[in-house]
């Protein structure tokens, strides 16, 4: 395929209508959706995607019951685990962003420890936005360059500047930015990160987005025209 996107960026959206239209709690969506999130990065590292990235838990999302959001923890640890070697074997660097704070020490113990093992893997990346906001980030960043530098300084940044204080330091911004499930928003997510991203949006639903569904994503990203403001 031609014109491929360096970095895919993903807002896995309606396990929990998928679950509920097979009249199932709605785990067993998260967990169908844990295949689909499989899928989509053998496609990605097929295609020569380098970087993969996931909105698995918003910040907004500690506000579910806690029975899905524990639910949702667990599947996230096993799912990471398990995942390992796949990571190993296919060369695949593993990363979480977001406000880890919040996270349980298992889970951040176990984030750590995969962070460490897969950070020289240099086929592809794929990264988890786990407990994460686009807002949370910004303020966040701006808290960090206000502390470390000189006010004159602070009152001169650039866009340019600014991006290295933010979660995503280092990692180059989305080009398409995948949508599931009908739902046209961007939920708080990459806010400053999306500013020139592509946006597709599918009616099909996250467990059941799977290789031909994300290559048809990359196929409509290769016919956009990308101006960034400018006039071609
Ligand atoms: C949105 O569906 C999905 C989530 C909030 C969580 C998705 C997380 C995963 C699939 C886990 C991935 C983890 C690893 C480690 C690979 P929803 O609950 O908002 O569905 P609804 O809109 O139908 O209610």
């Amino acid at each position: 395929m031609e014109n491929i996107p360096q970095h895919v960026s993903i807002i896995m959206d309606g396990n929990g209508r998928w679950a509920k239209a097979r009249g199932k709690e709605r785990i067993y969506g998260h967990y169908e959706g844990v295949e689909s999130v499989r899928a989509c990065l053998e496609a990605a590292v097929e295609e020569g995607v380098k970087y993969l990235s996931l909105y698995a838990f918003s910040e907004e999302n500690w506000n579910r019951p806690e029975q899905e959001v524990l639910g949702l923890m667990e599947l996230m640890m096993k799912a990471m685990k398990k995942e390992l070697i796949t990571f190993m074997d296919n060369h695949i660097r593993f990363v979480v962003l977001g406000n880890r704070a919040r996270l349980s020490d298992s889970l951040n113990a176990t984030i750590d420890e995969m962070m460490a093992q897969t950070a020289a893997n240099d086929t592809a990346t794929l990264i988890l936005f786990l407990s994460y906001s686009g807002q949370w980030d910004i303020l966040q960043a701006m808290k960090k360059a206000a502390a470390s530098l000189p006010e004159k300084d602070f009152q001169a940044l650039t866009p340019e500047d600014f991006a290295p204080y933010l979660v995503t330091a280092g990692i180059p911004d989305p080009d398409l930015l995948i949508r599931t499930s009908g739902e046209l928003r961007i939920s708080n997510y990459l806010l400053w990160q999306c500013a020139y991203t592509e946006f597709y949006f599918s009616d099909v639903l996250w467990p059941d987005f799977r290789k031909p569904e994300f290559r048809e994503a990359l196929r409509a990203y290769a016919q956009r025209d990308r101006r960034y403001g400018k006039v071609k």
